[in-house]
């Protein structure tokens, strides 16, 4: 893993815009707060606002203020405040971008451009930076999901950046990577023999993996409501996560090498098309419900909303990987908007005993489950049997847990969110935290065979109480399979 310790000129493009605002500033607060800021590096602010240096500062101080919880430390605020630069830009006027050339300086600092954009202006935003002349082979770009909607417009983004970037110039930001529990998964997996060697269908039985969200789309429907659940859950967050709980041991923890191993999953999964959709695919809409108690209104009834829209908010998929290692072990995701809580985890359920010697008293010994906890409550779960203690006729067993929670076991240590990483892997040059453009590729050939299929049957999206686990529908796809959810 590449560690450059030099300083960067940390230039976001959008400065203004809500992500910037919302998670860049608090994250870039946290870090310096932690020391993890080189004393040299700046934050570069372009946005298309006429507003003075004062002005700007005044904003982020104020971004600072609203989106950090807890109390501000003056003295780290000053200190990220003083490192600011505001350059006005037209972002979609390539000509303008030469305002840059005197303020960067590549021969001191990094450079690292952040497009906090909508991906309609990252053409722009390269082809100024060319025509600047400002990118050097050690500069790197950043970019933020959606990126496309399908593969066509995918590649077209990609494309566009590619032009202009080599591919180890460019951070793709999935931000569940960032996450503590989701690199976690690789620690777990790889740093433990207990698990290693026990992680294929001989001793597995089958795989879930949820990312319940109890919100509903709450403003957010111009966007969503062009996405829906399977673009904007499933094709990167839950990907991502199946391929890190998928994947062959890499040979070290090197971008290159990670990627390697994810691209090889995602060229296992096996095509859901029109044939096999009914099968393995649930979709839903949540209509009104009821969430901590209160009525929350359905989907379609959302303010600003099309009240026709076939868009999915749910989305339950059986996924069969056709390799050696996952042979006739299914993963199970689910997925959704508006459901009982939020809760994202991924549970193991191993095989059962071949042989059951307490069959006088259990005919069936429910099999042991490892429960990967990602959000919130981070921690790890073992399900197992004991003996209850006592010394009555017969051996009585009990279902207990091994619980590993990260909130008691690391209670002095802040767990950082997702951006404070991320941005921190960039600075250092590590890619391996970051999306390469095969595996973006590979998952949206995976994901638009899915949308071909319900596009061709045509059949509306179940609908689901808001507050609910989503629609029956998704027990069933389980049960047919003898199985059943975690709740
Ligand atoms: C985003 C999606 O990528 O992830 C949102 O666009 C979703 O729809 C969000 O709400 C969930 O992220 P988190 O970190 O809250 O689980």
């Amino acid at each position: 893993m590449s560690k450059d310790k030099r300083p960067c000129d940390f230039t976001i493009f959008g400065v203004l815009g809500d992500l910037s605002r919302r998670k860049l500033f608090p994250a870039l607060y946290q870090l310096d707060r932690a020391g993890l800021l080189h004393d040299d590096t700046r934050v570069i602010g372009v946005a298309r606002h006429k507003i003075s240096q004062d002005e700007f500062i005044a904003t982020i101080r104020q971004s600072l203020d609203t989106f950090i919880t807890g109390p501000l430390e003056q003295e780290v605020v000053e200190r990220l405040l003083a490192r600011l630069i505001y350059v006005l830009i037209n972002l979609d006027a390539p000509g303008e971008y030469h305002a840059l050339c005197e303020i960067i300086d590549q021969k001191q600092r990094v450079l690292i451009n952040y497009f906090a954009v909508a991906p309609s202006l990252f053409d722009d935003i390269c082809a100024g930076l060319a025509r600047a002349d400002i990118v050097t082979p050690q500069a790197r770009v950043v970019m933020e999901k959606p990126i496309g909607r399908d593969l066509a417009s995918s590649e077209e983004i990609n494309d566009v950046i590619g032009r202009v970037f080599n591919e180890d110039q460019i951070y793709r930001i999935d931000h569940y990577l960032g996450k503590e529990t989701v690199m976690n998964l690789l620690a777990l997996r790889f740093a433990n023999s207990i698990f290693t060697a026990n992680w294929d269908h001989n001793t597995i039985d089958h795989v879930q993996i949820t990312v319940a969200e109890q919100v509903g789309i709450e403003g957010r429907w111009g966007y969503f409501d062009q996405a829906g659940q399977l673009r904007d859950m499933v094709q990167n967050h839950l990907m991502q996560i199946l391929t890190l709980v998928a994947m062959e041991p890499p040979v070290n923890l090197r971008g290159d090498s990670l990627h390697n191993e994810k691209i090889k999953v995602l060229k296992a999964l096996r095509p859901i098309t029109m044939e096999n959709i009914e099968d393995k695919v649930v979709r839903g809409q949540y209509n009104s419900g009821f969430i901590k108690g209160k009525a929350v209104p359905g989907y379609l009834d959302e303010k600003g909303g099309n009240p026709h829209s076939s868009t999915e908010t749910f989305v339950a998929i059986r996924v069969d990987i056709d390799n050696w290692r996952w042979a006739d072990v299914p993963f199970y995701l689910r997925t959704g908007k508006a459901m009982a809580t939020k809760r994202s985890e991924v549970v193991i359920n191993f095989k059962q005993q071949p042989h059951n010697i307490f069959a006088d008293s259990y005919r069936h010994l429910p099999p042991n489950k490892l429960i990967i906890r990602l959000q919130p409550d981070e921690g790890v779960e073992i399900e197992m049997l004991n003996k209850e203690p006592g010394i009555g006729e017969g051996v009585r067993l009990q279902r207990t847990m091994l619980d590993l929670s990260f909130s008691e076991a690391f209670a002095n240590e802040r767990i950082a969110d997702a951006y404070e990483r991320l941005i921190l892997e960039i600075m250092r040059g590590s890619q391996v935290l970051f999306v390469h453009r095969d595996e973006v590729k590979r998952s949206w050939t995976w994901i638009d065979s899915i949308q071909e299929a319900w596009a061709q049957c045509g059949e509306p999206p179940r609908p689901y109480p808001a507050g609910s686990w989503g629609p029956v529908a998704s027990v069933a796809l389980l049960a047919k399979d003898g199985r059943e959810w975690e709740e």
